[in-house]
């Protein structure tokens, strides 16, 4: 069967979990060799070993995605795979970490970090790969913001600032490359079943009990055929952003 991606190369960050493993694992399905990058290694190698064992080519480069020197490493990497067999042609900028709580209440000892990967390290690798595709005229950006990042939510107004400024840029970096070929697309999810809750510190009591009402969340899955849909479309059509929530969730 033809695959609608075959003969691409698609970078995806944060993949060892929800959104970015599925997404690497629908890209791959798709035709695409994938290059995963995320920090927690056994897991890189093990959802290597699960696309090369489906017939797929996937690329396993360890990394902290707020790290200068770990992100020119991920291009470096994926350049000298990629040699002799073309060029990567899709960056889906989707590492982050959300943080509970508001101004008031969010721990302040997270913030930093917060940024440096949420924003800095996310618009330090859409910078490097946009430059490249500028280069070869064409390719996609596709950089996973948020609903919060639309509506901002006292719950979570902290990380809700990451993910506005990360629209921001995407929007911005769109109107710089767009007539060099280059798409860019702002993904923003709503509520997504993940590591994210734990990470970020939401439990039964400030995040269980207030998305009741809400009904059935989103699966990653939900996000990554997304993602799938606004890649496939022709080279002339870009999504500039799309906002994915479960059918129940009224905000944000
Ligand atoms: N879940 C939601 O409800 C939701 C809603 C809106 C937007 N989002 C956004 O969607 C994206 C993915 O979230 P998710 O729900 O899939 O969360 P997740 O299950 O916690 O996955 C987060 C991924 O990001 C990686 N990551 C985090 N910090 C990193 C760092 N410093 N360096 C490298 N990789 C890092 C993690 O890998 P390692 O820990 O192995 O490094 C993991 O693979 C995030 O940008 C998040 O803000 C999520």
């Amino acid at each position: 069967m033809n695959k609608p991606l075959a003969g691409k190369t698609a970078i995806v960050t944060g993949v060892s979990s929800g959104i970015g493993c599925a997404t690497a694992l629908t890209l791959a399905q798709a035709g695409a060799a994938v290059v995963l990058s995320a920090r927690r290694r056994e897991r890189l190698d093990k959802l290597a070993a699960d696309i090369t064992a489906m017939g797929g080519k996937a690329l396993a480069v360890a990394g902290d995605a707020g790290v200068e020197k770990d992100i020119d490493q991920l291009l470096e990497q994926t350049i000298n795979w990629c040699e002799g067999g073309g060029d990567y042609d899709i960056v889906v900028v989707n590492a982050g970490r959300g943080l509970a709580g508001g101004i008031l209440d969010s721990d302040e000892s997270k913030w930093e970090e917060l940024y440096r990967v949420n924003v800095l390290g996310a618009a330090r690798l859409m910078r490097r790969a946009a430059r490249h595709l500028v280069g070869r005229m064409g390719g996609d950006i596709v950089v996973i913001g948020s609903a919060v990042g639309r509506n901002i939510s006292p719950f979570s107004g902290f990380y809700g600032s990451s993910k506005f400024a990360i629209g921001a840029l995407a929007e911005a970096l769109r109107r710089e490359v767009c007539a060099h070929g280059v798409r860019v697309s702002l993904v923003m999810p709503g509520i997504v079943v993940s590591e994210f809750q734990e990470v970020a510190g939401y439990d039964e009591a400030n995040f269980g009990k207030s998305v009741a009402q809400f009904g059935r969340l989103l699966e990653p899955q939900a996000i990554a055929d997304g993602i799938h849909w606004l890649l496939t479309l022709p080279p002339h059509v870009n999504v500039n952003e799309i906002m994915i929530r479960p059918t129940g969730q009224s905000f944000p």
